[in-house]
């Protein structure tokens, strides 16, 4: 067994005692000191209250009574920082939990996987073609994606230019919300044109005409408008990859006596950074967010174990969401032992599915693509072996977009591989386009249906 980190005095810079894997390497150590510098002045982007409100509701989602929706683009681009964008991710997401809220009848935590989704781990650190190597591209903090030296080379400013992205995101996000955009009196403002015309459209209608029945029908009982139904948050999450970024928005809360991560509501620890003695564990282990560790192939028992307990030693509600991602052909052979070694040293956690980076392959052709059925797959399997080990699966994870693109193939239009040419846009892992991003939420609705019909049934007979 390895040794256990947790030992020795935390400190937001502690970590670089340890081997960071995935930083990028800059030519001028100088320039890199100076915008770290400079962000570690800037204030932050969310605060602590708004952090433990998301911990709470996290620690709901554990006893089963909410359902996180996680979800945007695999990597932000500093480009897409545009009002449009942003205003369909926010509208897809919000479709999504409204047909998730009235599928599950549990309120759905809605965070994103936005405003500062800007660092991407890599499985190589260079990219070759045509006999040119140059560095791989590492996200829009660190470099661009465009096969040139210039663009490839690690450039410290960008750091400065993710964090005003960020904000700019954010500031317009809370606006929206702020303005009565989500209300869920007003589902029509959530339209994204396109999905007019989908095979979904009548089920989807049909979900938004029962949220609006619902909540006619409890404000004639009561005579009062129902705010506290008709406003939601939104929370935003990425993976806290880039150590030197993320510990520059490391501020201690005197009131709370610890110390947040306030770039963002919950960071995440990808699969390539999870090594017990590395970095990104001793530095999340410090950190009061809730956070999240992907946890896929290749992770034995032992090892959840101890990063379960260096990373949530006292077992805190809320403070540890684990989300697998196994590929649907593995999920049902791995994930019930991982689920037996959290309960069998007792931890508490909110196990969460990401259906999509355990099923990314890549067509004849050479693009990287999911398939629908295989993400579909993968969550109902996911529902249905935490049923069968007694425990409860608590939210999704999803690569999506607001946009109307063609990287994933399959779904209720029947999206082939030859579809993937005509709007092929993601910078790194296909994104399920709104219109399928819809479907899963609608089938994941129907899957709960189905079985809240067959426990009546069921009870009937006893009866
Ligand atoms: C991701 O979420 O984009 C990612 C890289 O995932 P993972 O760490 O699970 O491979
Ligand atoms: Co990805």
């Amino acid at each position: 067994m390895s040794t256990n980190p947790a030992t020795n005095a935390w400190t937001p810079a502690s970590w670089q005692g340890r081997p960071a894997a995935q930083q990028p390497s800059y030519a001028d150590p100088a320039a890199l000191a100076r915008a770290v510098a400079a962000l570690s002045r800037l204030p932050p982007l969310v605060v602590s209250w708004e952090v433990e409100a998301l911990r709470e509701k996290l620690a709901a989602a554990e006893r089963g009574e909410q359902f996180l929706l996680q979800g945007g683009d695999c990597a932000e681009s500093f480009e897409d920082c545009e009002s449009d964008n942003i205003a369909r991710r926010l509208k897809i997401l919000l479709q999504m939990s409204l047909v998730l809220l009235q599928g599950l009848k549990k309120p759905v935590i809605r965070v994103g996987r936005f405003a500062g989704q800007y660092a991407k781990p890599r499985s190589a650190d260079t990219e070759t073609r045509d006999g040119i190597c140059l560095p791989c591209y590492r996200g829009d903090n660190v470099n661009r994606p465009g096969f040139t030296r210039e663009e490839r080379e690690p450039d410290p400013e960008l750091l400065l230019r993710g964090y005003e992205r960020a904000s700019l995101t954010l500031n317009f996000v809370r606006a929206l919300i702020d303005g009565g955009f989500a209300d869920l009196h007003h589902p029509e403002y959530w339209d994204l044109g396109f999905l007019r015309h989908t095979p979904l459209r009548d089920a989807y209608q049909r979900i938004v005409d029962s949220i609006a029945e619902s909540l006619d029908f409890f404000e004639s009982m009561s005579g009062q408008r129902i705010h506290a139904a008709t406003r939601c948050e939104f929370y935003t999450s990425h993976e806290g990859l880039h150590l030197l970024s993320e510990q520059a928005q490391t501020r201690f809360i005197s009131r709370q006596r610890r110390w947040y991560n306030l770039s963002t509501h919950m960071p995440w620890v990808g699969m390539r950074t999870a090594a017990i003695d590395g970095a990104h564990v001793e530095y999340f282990r410090g950190i009061a967010n809730p956070i999240g560790v992907k946890v896929g192939a290749g992770m034995s028992a032992e090892w959840l174990q101890e990063l379960v307990q260096i990373l949530n030693p006292q077992s805190q509600p809320g403070r540890l969401t684990l989300i697998h991602r196994f590929g649907a052909g593995d999920i049902e052979r791995r994930l019930p032992e991982l689920i037996r070694a959290v309960r069998s040293i007792g931890a508490r956690v909110l196990w969460v599915c990401d259906p999509m980076h355990g099923n990314t392959e890549t067509t004849s052709t050479g693009i990287k693509t999911r398939r629908f059925e295989n993400v579909l797959a993968e969550v109902e399997a996911a529902f249905r072996v935490h049923e069968e080990c007694g425990s409860t699966l608590g939210g999704v994870h999803v690569e999506l977009t607001g946009e109307d693109v063609t990287e994933c193939v399959g779904g209720a239009r029947g999206l082939a591989e030859a579809d993937l040419a005509r709007a092929y846009r993601t910078s790194v892992d296909p994104r399920l386009n709104a219109e399928q991003s819809l479907e899963l939420a609608i089938r994941i609705a129907q899957r709960a249906d189905q079985q809240r019909r067959q426990r009546r049934a069921s009870a009937k007979t006893i009866t």
